[in-house]
């Protein structure tokens, strides 16, 4: 990483072909012609090869020329070359004797021209590879080199962007402290990043990213490109894999003219979930924001169905990854703990829209059902992940570990690509330990039909194994709001299709 060279952060490369490139190539075997002394200078010399002005610097007539001749100015050497038409050997006086030395200096000289002239067309080419940064006002070109993991912008095998030179290009407002920089856009919607850390801050929600923020040598933040492909609205990314380039746009408004260009707003958001339709317009979906409840919960309702309904959509999974430092805010107890009196945790809106189900779950007669696993620190995950292979391998000594790895990941998620780690899960039922046996109990019956109302959806639904990658887990409830929990639960499907839907309506 030190090595990184913020110098070649933004290189405009350009292509083999390219206008510069090509005038360099055209230039080399032009430049000797200026070389070359006037004509008339040529046709001034007498037919027999002297030259009037220089007779007192000539050797005698037979001695080879002193080595002073040779660093006559350059513009005199090609006086040889239209020296006079060759006469037949037999008629050369003497003074013609020395022709051949004069000959082989002037072509040394050349050749020490041609090197030079080669050396600088080399000087141009390389030059011409190394331009300063090309910007124009809303164009924004990058290059990255996939898979180099030395490459200015590529790190650890992930294209990041210079944030701060965007937020210069786009007129951010920067605020924030030096570790945790928050940058807004003109309509007041901020992304805030942490040095070093994965997740980002959209608007107040946690998002995961490719990479940490990172911090390079003139202080700028870089973050991972595919966040700003994300999360940037107004802002197209266009890559192309050939050129190696990344080409940043910002169109133009419906209200710009030739005279006053006007763009359009950047904003910072999942793209395209603000234009999804709201399913309290569709008929037969009802309005989300009147169920019925037998206790009144119009106190939790701000938990159940959160204002920012797009804050909790948070996707980890096996290969949406979370990073071992990432502790989510507003960690609290959960209130209804488990039989043992362990507390466990859950994100705050999560916790209180729970606490909403307990209510309900309890009225409808549920008593037992109580929550065995909040919020699970990546350490946490771990050692489950390790008890759980031990087990594996003790109750099967003939499985290697790695067959018996193959068995857990069916059913824990390897730390880092646990939901748990986000504090918007848990897992509840009344059984002595979790056991698929619950989804043929009543209370899981209720909660499957009720869990949406509340914000919460089953995260691994039974004929859902091959996208989730986990067996079903009736127990396991993961928070999304009740408008999303709706969606998902109306049109039957997991959390991994919901977003791939969501990001497919965007475009
Ligand atoms: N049991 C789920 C997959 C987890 O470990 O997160
Ligand atoms: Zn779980």
């Amino acid at each position: 990483m030190n090595n990184f060279d913020e110098n070649k952060e933004f290189v405009v490369r350009r292509p083999a072909n390219t206008q510069n490139t090509g005038q360099n190539a055209g230039q080399a075997p032009q430049r000797p012609a200026p070389q070359r002394p006037p004509e008339g200078a040529a046709r001034r010399i007498p037919p027999d090869g002297n030259r009037p002005a220089q007779p007192q610097r000539r050797p005698a007539p037979t001695g080879a020329r002193p080595a002073a001749t040779g660093s006559r100015p350059a513009s005199r050497r090609p006086i040889t070359n239209t020296a006079p038409p060759p006469r037949a050997p037999e008629n050369r006086s003497p003074k013609k004797e020395k022709e051949p030395s004069q000959l082989l200096r002037n072509f040394l000289i050349f050749l020490g021209m041609l090197a030079l002239l080669l050396i600088l067309g080399f000087g141009i080419i390389l030059s011409s590879l190394y331009t300063a940064p090309q910007r124009a006002s809303d164009t924004y070109t990058v290059i990255y080199e996939s898979g180099n993991d030395i490459s200015p912008v590529v790190m650890n095998k992930v294209p990041y962007l210079n944030m701060s030179d965007l937020a210069e290009t786009y007129g951010f407002t920067v605020s924030g402290s030096k570790a945790c920089l928050r940058y807004t856009a003109s309509k007041g919607e901020y992304v805030e990043f942490t040095v070093g850390s994965r997740s980002a801050k959209v608007n107040g929600d946690i998002v995961n990213m490719e990479g940490a923020a990172l911090v390079r040598e003139n202080e700028s933040v870089w973050i991972p490109l595919a966040f700003a492909e994300n999360y940037f609205e107004g802002l197209i990314f266009t890559r192309n894999e050939e050129k190696l380039t990344i080409t940043l746009t910002r169109p133009e408004s419906p209200e710009s003219t030739p005279e006053e260009p006007k763009y359009v707003d950047i904003t910072f958001r999942i793209k395209g979930t603000s234009s999804l339709p709201g399913i309290d317009e569709d008929p037969d979906w009802g309005d989300i924001t009147n169920v019925e409840f037998i206790n009144d919960l119009s106190e939790y309702e701000q938990y159940m169905n959160p204002a920012d309904r797009d804050a909790y959509l948070i996707l980890v999974n096996k290969t949406n990854l979370i990073s071992a430092e990432d502790v989510p805010e507003n960690l609290v107890s959960i209130k209804d703990v488990r039989k043992d009196g362990r507390k466990e945790q859950m994100v705050e809106c999560a916790e209180k829209a729970l606490e909403a189900l307990f209510i309900e779950l309890r009225s409808a007669g549920y008593t037992d059902v109580s929550v065995t696993s909040g919020y699970r620190s990546y350490n946490k995950q771990v050692s489950l992940f390790s008890t759980y292979l031990q087990r594996e391998m003790a109750n099967n000594p003939s499985l290697s570990e790695a067959q018996a790895k193959e068995i857990v990941l069916t059913y824990s998620a390897f730390p880092g690509t646990s939901e748990h780690q986000t504090g918007l899960c848990c897992d509840m039922h009344n059984l002595p330990s979790a056991d698929v046996s619950f989804a043929n109990k009543a209370a899981y019956t209720w909660l499957k039909e009720n869990a949406h109302k509340f914000g919460f959806i089953i995260r691994f639904p039974e004929d859902k194994v091959d996208i989730t990658g986990y067996s079903f887990e009736p127990w396991h409830y993961r928070f999304v709001g009740r408008y999303h929990a709706t969606r998902i639960y109306k049109l039957g499907m997991c959390l991994e299709e919901y977003v791939e839907y969501l990001a497919k309506a965007s475009n």
